[in-house]
């Protein structure tokens, strides 16, 4: 919040609405206690005529004039009279009855505006002896002996005495006003303030929702733009490669061993470049959802065999131990081979690459059962016993020896191009897109990748991947989008 406002701010130039501001309970204690000092009625009206407080014993006379209609009638508009009667430029009036008793109407005020009026009342005026022949004129039935006789009993005030409690009645409720009014501007400001935070929050959503969506339009354009890239690199590259291939093989005549070497390296690094792209490629296709993702009937023990054998003269050049235990894995997938290939490539070739001469990789699977997180879970616990013998999984763990991944960053090393050492000097080459396309290709076959700690050093990346049972069995929720 810019500034604090003020209370003018918050109340505006509107006088103050008694009924909003008073402390109801406090004024009727108070007009209580009066009429229990010195035996008047008092009734608090706002200025909108709104009763806020009414003490008063019904006198004995007035018992009787309400018994006959005529009077009960008279009675009432001396009484709505009262009501609304100003008070005048003194603030103050005598409103008479036509009994002969009468009403002492005050107003109250708060900061030099009348917001209300007091009404005591009524007495018996300190000269009164009988009632004046109005009072007859009401009700034709009306007793005048009786009526007198009621009249006197009703206690005589004096002038100045009235006033006097008229003042302290008035003194003592502006002050009940005054310190209502404070605490209700006190929680007017702190509504306010809760109201211009509330709006603040709301201006913040509504611009991080316009910065989302215009990092989706560029993320989407990013992804259009490397696949138009990748598409258009891939073109000349493959010339280069395919005439480098065609020199070194001598179809255009024999090479000098120099350039026989030059050539090869051309080639070599030719090839390199088409893995880059084609990576890139596959990212962008992923991200954009237009990979094609064949759902074939597959076994992970053969993919896992393949992937070995390839990656086997990459391991024994680095001399590192590379062995595979997936015997006795019988587990039918819905999946890629080809997709799930590449992911464990992509995993071995990293676990080979971090991992120092004299070190040890290895792929270990084997079929578990799925469990269902408790988000998923059936209220129906029978129907969760039915599904566990559908719900296999395959477990996939890719452990080596090598550096390791700091805890902190082991949600991070999936995201593209992300690289824990992404320094110039770094040791170990790469693009960081490997494991991205990993995870992608993993979500897509709706299987999951973690990353542990292998004690006492190294990396375990844990793939598991639903058996085709488990897949259809699946709720609609827990499928993920499939790719199309
Ligand atoms: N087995 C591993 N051991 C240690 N670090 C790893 C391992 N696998 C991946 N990483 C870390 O994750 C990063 C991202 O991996 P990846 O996406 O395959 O990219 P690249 O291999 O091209 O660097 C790597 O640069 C490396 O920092
Ligand atoms: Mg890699």
């Amino acid at each position: 919040m810019s500034e604090i406002p003020t209370s003018h701010y918050v109340v505006g130039d509107q006088p103050i609405a008694l009924e909003d501001v008073v402390d109801r309970e406090a004024l009727e204690d108070l007009c209580k206690s009066i009429h229990e000092l010195f035996g008047i009625g008092v009734r608090v009206y706002s200025s909108e005529g709104v009763l806020l407080a009414n003490v008063a014993t019904e006198h004995e006379l007035c018992r009787y004039i309400n018994e006959l209609s005529g009077s009960r009638a008279a009675c009432g508009s001396t009484v709505s009279a009262a009501r609304s009667v100003a008070p005048g430029d003194d603030g103050e009036v005598t409103h008479p009855c036509f009994t002969g008793l009468a009403y002492r109407i005050v107003s109250l005020e708060h900061e030099g505006r009348r917001v209300g009026r007091i009404v005591l009342g009524p007495y018996a005026p300190a000269g009164l002896r009988e009632p004046p022949p109005s009072l007859a004129q009401t009700d034709k039935r009306l007793d005048i002996a009786r009526a007198s006789e009621l009249v006197a009993k009703v206690p005589r005030v004096k002038q100045e005495a009235l006033q006097r409690i008229a003042a302290h009645v008035k003194e003592t409720l502006e002050l009940i006003i005054f310190s209502s009014h404070k605490a209700w501007v006190t929680s007017k400001l702190h509504l306010y303030s809760v109201r211009e935070s509330y709006r603040e929050l709301q201006d913040k959503t509504a611009r991080l929702e316009q910065t989302l969506t215009r990092l989706k339009e560029v993320d989407r354009l990013k992804s259009n733009f490397l696949a138009t890239m990748s598409h258009e690199l891939r073109t000349p590259l493959t010339s280069i490669i395919g005439y480098s291939e065609m020199l070194a093989e001598g179809i255009a005549g024999t090479l000098a061993p120099e350039q026989q070497e030059y050539v090869r390296t051309i080639h070599a690094k030719g090839e390199q470049l088409l893995r880059l792209i084609m990576g890139l490629l596959d990212l962008s296709k992923l991200e954009s959802g237009t990979m094609s993702l064949r759902q074939a009937p597959a076994q992970i023990a053969p993919i896992l065999k393949e992937v070995i054998s390839t990656l086997t003269p990459v391991a024994r050049k680095k001399e590192v131990e590379l062995v595979l235990d997936a015997d006795d894995i019988a587990c039918e997938l819905a999946a890629d081979a080809e997709r799930l290939r590449q992911v464990f490539i992509n995993l071995v070739d990293n676990a080979v690459k971090f991992t120092p001469k004299g070190g040890k990789v290895a792929v270990h699977a084997r079929v578990t059962e799925a469990t269902i997180s408790p988000s998923e879970e059936d209220d129906d616990d029978a129907g969760a016993a039915l599904l566990a013998p559908l719900l296999k999984q395959v477990e996939v763990r890719v452990s080596d020896t090598g550096i390791g991944i700091p805890s902190v960053e082991r949600t991070k090393v999936f995201d593209a191009f992300y690289q824990v050492d992404s320094s110039s000097t770094r040791e170990y080459g790469g693009t960081g897109l490997g494991l991205s396309i990993v995870k992608r290709i993993v979500d897509a076959h709706g299987g999951r990748v973690a990353v542990e700690a292998n004690e006492p050093n190294g990396t375990v990346f844990v793939v598991t991947l639903p058996s085709a049972q488990a897949r259809r069995a699946a709720l609609p929720s827990r499928v993920p989008p499939a790719l199309s």
